[in-house]
C-alpha cells in the first residue's frame, strides 16, 4: 500500500480541541485509528491522539480519494486528515464526546503509516493480562489512563522542581556509577572493564553525596533521581524507583517538614484534592501501640490498646502479658465467618492466640467466658473501652511460642504490634472503612535508634548509620542503646510510607561511635566509607534531609495500588523488563574484556 508523506504539514489542532465555535474552520488534524465504521457511501473514522478523538467523516461527493483512502485504513494506522469542521445534526451530537457536537468532513487523507492489529484494544477498561501490557508498552502507553498518569507525573515534577527552587534549593547531580551506599538492600554491579575485577555499585540512595554536597557549602540540594536495589519487588516497590532527594545544613526538623508538607499541598492540588496542615506528628511507639504499623492508615479509626492480663488468666489460657485489644464499634454481630477469617489473617501474621467478645447490652458473649469466667472478660473490654454493640478483638501470643509469660521481650512485642496491624486493616477492608479520595498524612517521630538483630545477634539502625541519635541520649549511646531514640522520621499517607529521612550525624566522633555500635570495626568502616568519614574531619555542618519515594506518592495521586502503573517502564515481580526481555545474556567477548566467567549451576 503506498505511503503518503506529511511533508510540510503541519497539524492545526489536537484530536480533543475542537468545539462548535470551530465550525466552518479549515483543519489538519493527525493521529490514530480508533475505530472505522463502514456504511459503504459514508465512512466514520475516529481519529485519536492523546488530547482525545474526533470524528472524520469521508463521502465520495466530498473527495474521491480520501473516501478511498478511508477503505483501506484499520484501527492503529497513522493518518493525517485536511477538512472542514462541521456541526453535527442534533440528533447525531455525541455527548461522551469533548468533541462530539462536531466533526471533519475529509478533504484529504494522508496515509502515514499502517500498524498490525494491536494485541488488545487500546481502551482504559480493557481487562488485557498485565504481562501483554508490559510487553507491548508502546501500546499499552497509549491508552488515556497512563498518558494521564505519566502526564501528571511530569506536571508534578514540575511543581517539585518550582517549589524547591523557590526555597533555594539547587539540583545537583550525583553519580550512578559509584560505591556500595548504605540502604540495607543488595547493591546492583556493574564490572569495570578498565579495571577488572572491581565494580561499581549504582546507587540505592545518593546519601553519602547529598551528605557531602553539605559539607562542600551548598547548603539546599535536591535531586529527582532513580535510585537501585536489588531487593524482593511489591506492588510498592521496584528495582529501580526515583526519589525527591533533599538536603539542608543547619536544619531545624520543622523547617523541613514546613517546606514539604506545603510541596504536598501543592502536588495534591494537581488532583483537586485540598491537604490540610500541618499534618500529624505521631510518635513511633504510639503508631505500633495503636495501629500495629510505622506506616498506619489513619483514615479510620481502630485503635488498639495494649492491655494487660492478670496472672492466673495468663496461666490459665498460656498467653503473654500484655495481650492487644481492639474495640470495633457496632459490629457485636460480626458473623463468625468473619471473625474466623481475621483469626486466620491474626495467625499467618504471627500472633497465635486470638480472641474476641461481643458486647451486648446487659451481658457478654465470648467464647473466653469459659475458661477466664465473665468478671475477668468483662475486665478485658472495659480496658478496651467497649460498650454496647461493639465487639472486642483481642490478640496475643501463646507462651509455648513466646517464652517467659511476665513481660514480652522487644522483638516479640513488635511482632505481636505488627500482626495487630495486619488485623485492623482486614476489619477496616471488611467493614469498608477505607474511603478513596481522602488524604492521610502523618509524620512518623521518635524512632529508636536501634534495633536487635537476632539472628547475627547484634544492633543495626532502624534507618541508616548516618543518622543522629537525640542529642539528649548521647551519653547513654552505649550504656542503654536499646532505649536511644533517632532523629529521623517517616512521612506516611494512607498507610503508605512515602518518604523517610533524619537529621544526620555531622561529627566524627559521634560517627565512630555509632559504627563501633552496630559492630562495623574501624577498619570496615574505613574500607566502606573512609572518604566520607575524610570529609567529615573538615568542618561539616549540622544537617539532614529526607527523600520522598515519587512513584508511591504519583501512584497515590493517580489512584493506583501498584507503582507498575505511574512507571513508564516498570519490570515485572521477577525484575523482567518485558518489553527489551532484560536482564539478558551477553556475549563471551563482552565477559571476556570485563575479565569475568559465568559459572554455570
Ligand atoms: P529510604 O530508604 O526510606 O530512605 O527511601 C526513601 C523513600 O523511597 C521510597 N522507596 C521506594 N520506592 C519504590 N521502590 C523501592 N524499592 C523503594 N525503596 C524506598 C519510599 C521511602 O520512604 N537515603 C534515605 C533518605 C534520607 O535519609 O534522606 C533513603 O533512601 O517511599
Amino acid at each position: 500500500m503506498p505511503f503518503d508523506l506529511l511533508g510540510d504539514r503541519q497539524r492545526t489542532h489536537t484530536c480533543g480541541e475542537l468545539r462548535k465555535s470551530h465550525a466552518g474552520a479549515r483543519v489538519f488534524l493527525a493521529g490514530w485509528v480508533a475505530r472505522r465504521r463502514d456504511l459503504g457511501n459514508l465512512i466514520f473514522i475516529d481519529l485519536r491522539d492523546h488530547t482525545g478523538i474526533t470524528q472524520v467523516v469521508c463521502r465520495p461527493e466530498m473527495s474521491a480519494t480520501a473516501h478511498a483512502r478511508a477503505e483501506e485504513v484499520r484501527p492503529e494506522y497513522v493518518l493525517g486528515v485536511e477538512g472542514e469542521v462541521v456541526l453535527r445534526a442534533p440528533e447525531t451530537v455525541n455527548r461522551q464526546l469533548a468533541t462530539g457536537e462536531v466533526e471533519v468532513v475529509a478533504h484529504t487523507i494522508l496515509l502515514l503509516n499502517e500498524a498490525k492489529t494491536p494485541p488488545f484494544p487500546i481502551e482504559d477498561d480493557s481487562k488485557t493480562a498485565e504481562e501483554t501490557r508490559l510487553r507491548y508498552r508502546y501500546l499499552d502507553l497509549r491508552r488515556s489512563r497512563m498518558q494521564h498518569h505519566l502526564r501528571l507525573r511530569h506536571r508534578a515534577a514540575w511543581v517539585a522542581r518550582q517549589h524547591l527552587s523557590a526555597h533555594g534549593f539547587v539540583e545537583i547531580e550525583t553519580p550512578f556509577l559509584t560505591r556500595s551506599t548504605p540502604e540495607g538492600a543488595r547493591d546492583y554491579l556493574v564490572p569495570s572493564r578498565l579495571h577488572p575485577g572491581h565494580f561499581y555499585a549504582l546507587p540505592q540512595s545518593p546519601q553519602l553525596f547529598k551528605q557531602i554536597l553539605m559539607i562542600s557549602g551548598f547548603d539546599r540540594y535536591f535531586q529527582i533521581v532513580r535510585c537501585f536495589r536489588d531487593e524482593d519487588f511489591r506492588a510498592d516497590r521496584q528495582a529501580e524507583f526515583t526519589q525527591v532527594d533533599i538536603e539542608m545544613a543547619f536544619p531545624q526538623r520543622e523547617v523541613l517538614f514546613d517546606i514539604i508538607e506545603r510541596l504536598m499541598e501543592q502536588l495534591f492540588a494537581l488532583i483537586g484534592a485540598p491537604i490540610a496542615r500541618p499534618f500529624q506528628r505521631l510518635p513511633y511507639h504510639e503508631a505500633m501501640e495503636k495501629y500495629g504499623s510505622d506506616k498506619p492508615h489513619l483514615g479510620f479509626g481502630l485503635e488498639w490498646k495494649r492491655v494487660s492480663l492478670p496472672p492466673e488468666a495468663q496461666f490459665k489460657i498460656q498467653v503473654a502479658d500484655p495481650i492487644k485489644a481492639l474495640r470495633v464499634p457496632g459490629w457485636s454481630e460480626a458473623p463468625r465467618s468473619q471473625l474466623d477469617k481475621l483469626q486466620e489473617v491474626a495467625k499467618s501474621a504471627g500472633a497465635d492466640w486470638f480472641g474476641y467478645a461481643r458486647v451486648l447490652a446487659g451481658q457478654l458473649e465470648s467464647p473466653l467466658s469459659k475458661v477466664l469466667g465473665d468478671e475477668a472478660v468483662g475486665a478485658l473490654t472495659s480496658a478496651a473501652e467497649a460498650a454496647p454493640g461493639d465487639l472486642v478483638l483481642l490478640l496475643g501470643l501463646k507462651t509455648a511460642s513466646s517464652g517467659p509469660a511476665f513481660g514480652l521481650p522487644v522483638h516479640l512485642a513488635r511482632h505481636l504490634d505488627e500482626a495487630s496491624g495486619e488485623v485492623r486493616l482486614e476489619v477496616a477492608r471488611r467493614l469498608n472503612l477505607i474511603r478513596p479520595g481522602t488524604w492521610n498524612f502523618a509524620w512518623v517521630v521518635d524512632f529508636p535508634m536501634f534495633e536487635f538483630n537476632q539472628k547475627e545477634g547484634r544492633y543495626q539502625p532502624m534507618h541508616h548509620p548516618f543518622t543522629s541519635p537525640r542529642e539528649e541520649d548521647l551519653d547513654r549511646l552505649e550504656s542503654d542503646t536499646a532505649g536511644v531514640r533517632a532523629r529521623a522520621y517517616d512521612l506516611v499517607l494512607n498507610g503508605s510510607e512515602i518518604g523517610g529521612g533524619s537529621i544526620r550525624i555531622h561529627r566524627p566522633d559521634i560517627q565512630h561511635r555509632i559504627f563501633k555500635i552496630i559492630g562495623l570495626t574501624e577498619e570496615k568502616a574505613r574500607e566502606r566509607f573512609g572518604f566520607f568519614l575524610d570529609a567529615l574531619e573538615y568542618g561539616a555542618p549540622p544537617h539532614g534531609g529526607i527523600a520522598l519515594g515519587w512513584d508511591r506518592i504519583i501512584a497515590l495521586m493517580c489512584g493506583e495500588t501498584n507503582i507498575r502503573e505511574v512507571i513508564a517502564f516498570p519490570k515485572t515481580a521477577s525484575g523482567v523488563d518485558l518489553m527489551c526481555d532484560a536482564p539478558s545474556a551477553v556475549e563471551p567477548e563482552q565477559l571476556e574484556e570485563l575479565g569475568l566467567e559465568i559459572r554455570r549451576q
